[in-house]
């Protein structure tokens, strides 16, 4: 088989076992050559090294099957190994005649199993997991702790390659970005293959690319990573930029919005409001909800608001936190959607309702967040690209993802948004600006 360029590029990543690179990101576009070169190592690995374990995975195994597994006889088959092995479809494995297997698996996210404990036995030499923006990133780092089996025996290092296409998950910032900034960590390498770099595609398939959307072409064509054609999205991207840049924005009443870290690695952000001109935002590490207190109520007398326009989240920690401020509202994410004008609004809870009508005034470009660090508007981009219907299809109430399965796809918590959200909470109780 004779690899393109690039495939050639990552094969010898993948067989240098001294140079210290042992996760490599192939792809970035369709048509690539991802699954290809992908299989074709894992084949030729196998074969070279008797006795060792291999790791194919996917999000769904299904899929595997479907599409990775079938590059993977194709390659096979142009290399004229049929006859080397043997697929079993019940025990999802492949078996060569040298003792060698490849492990067909599923990576995708349980909350029953958080930690990917169902992995936790399995001892690989290597792995190739295509699509990788589809798993959480925990899943790619366990996968990665797995690999130990017989590399001592070969003198071979840890090697762990994914697939992808551009994507605003985890994987953005962990690759794609740290890239373009030079600042990709030396153990890590991102190898771009687009369909130009790949002379073995057909007509056919080019032309079915052609006729996609405009979001799709970017993406899949031209590996435009910026672009994220996800339908279930409330905010669109360039809405997103331009709330870092709405200087038309008027000034008003000032309000405090305060969302307060709960457990784990998150932060609390206290945001302070002028109008819907986000003047100010401030983000604490520290968890004592004195101290939380005590600087929301500096910033209330520094920006000259009064407590009943001060809003704190009071889940959990943020309750003991209302407390210390008395005359402050409290935001409970999951009580009742507010009834506006009297009529009943159907979303799930309140912290939806505030979400999707967030994100209207968002898309219409009547929010200006002033002055924002380069890291909150990375940041908030994210989490914004992130916040998404489920459940469209089904009937009942209006749906947000749940802030779970945002962490899980930014690989963080989502800090910022909350905050942000949470100052519709003033539109819905009580509008001030009706009574000047
Ligand atoms: N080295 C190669 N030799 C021959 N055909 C290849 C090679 N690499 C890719 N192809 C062909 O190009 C097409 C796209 O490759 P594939 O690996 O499926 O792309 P991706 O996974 O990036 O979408 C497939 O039809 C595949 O057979
Ligand atoms: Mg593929």
């Amino acid at each position: 088989m004779h690899l393109t360029l690039k495939q050639t590029r990552a094969l010898d990543l993948l067989e240098d076992h001294t140079n210290g690179v042992s996760e490599i990101l192939f792809g970035g576009g369709a048509g690539g050559g991802k699954s290809q070169v992908g299989a074709y190592w894992l084949g030729k690995s196998a074969l070279k090294y008797p006795g060792t374990r291999w790791l194919m995975a996917r999000k769904d195994i299904i899929t595997l099957k479907e599409t990775t597994l079938v590059s993977f006889f194709d390659v096979m088959k142009r290399q004229g190994a049929t006859g080397l092995y043997q697929y079993s479809e019940n025990r999802n494995e492949i078996r060569f005649k040298n003792g060698s297997i490849i492990l067909l698996k599923e990576l995708k996210y349980k909350p029953s199993d958080e930690q990917y404990d169902s992995l936790g036995s399995l001892e690989i030499t290597g792995g190739f997991i295509d699509e990788i923006p589809q798993i959480t990133q925990k899943a790619w780092q366990v996968a990665k702790s797995r690999i130990r089996y017989k590399l001592d025996d070969f003198g071979l290092s840890p090697k762990l390659l994914g697939s992808c296409n551009p994507s605003k998950a985890w994987v953005y910032a962990y690759f794609y970005k740290a890239q373009k900034e030079g600042k990709l960590e030396p153990h890590k390498a991102f190898i771009q293959s687009l369909l130009t770099d790949n002379p073995h595609i057909s007509k056919h398939y080019l032309e079915n690319l052609r006729t996609m959307d405009q979001a799709s072409r970017e993406r899949l064509m031209l590996g435009n990573w910026e672009y994220d054609d996800d339908p279930t999205a409330l905010m669109g991207y360039d809405a997103i930029c331009d709330l870092f840049r709405n200087q038309h924005v008027p000034t008003g009443l000032g309000y405090i919005t305060a969302d307060i870290a709960r457990m784990g690695d998150d932060k609390t952000v206290i945001r302070v409001w002028s109008g819907w001109r986000n003047v100010h935002t401030l983000r604490l590490a520290k968890k004592d909800t004195r101290e939380v207190a005590a600087e929301i109520l500096k910033l209330a007398i520094k920006y000259q608001v009064p407590m009943s326009r001060v809003v704190v989240d009071e889940d959990g920690v943020g309750g003991g936190v209302r407390d210390q401020l008395p005359g402050a509202k409290g935001f409970l994410n999951g009580s009742s959607a507010v009834k506006v004008a009297g009529e009943k609004e159907n979303y799930e809870n309140l912290k939806t309702q505030c979400g999707y009508r967030l994100a209207k005034r968002v898309n219409e470009g009547s929010i200006w967040v002033v002055n924002a660090t380069v890291e909150e508007q990375e940041q908030l981009t994210e989490e914004m690209e992130q916040v998404k219907r489920r459940d469209a299809d089904k009937d009942g109430p209006l749906r947000l993802q749940p802030k779970q399965v945002m962490a899980q796809a930014l690989g963080r918590s989502p800090d910022w948004w909350d905050a942000l959200m949470m100052r519709e909470y003033f539109e819905l109780v009580g509008n001030y600006q009706g009574l000047l």
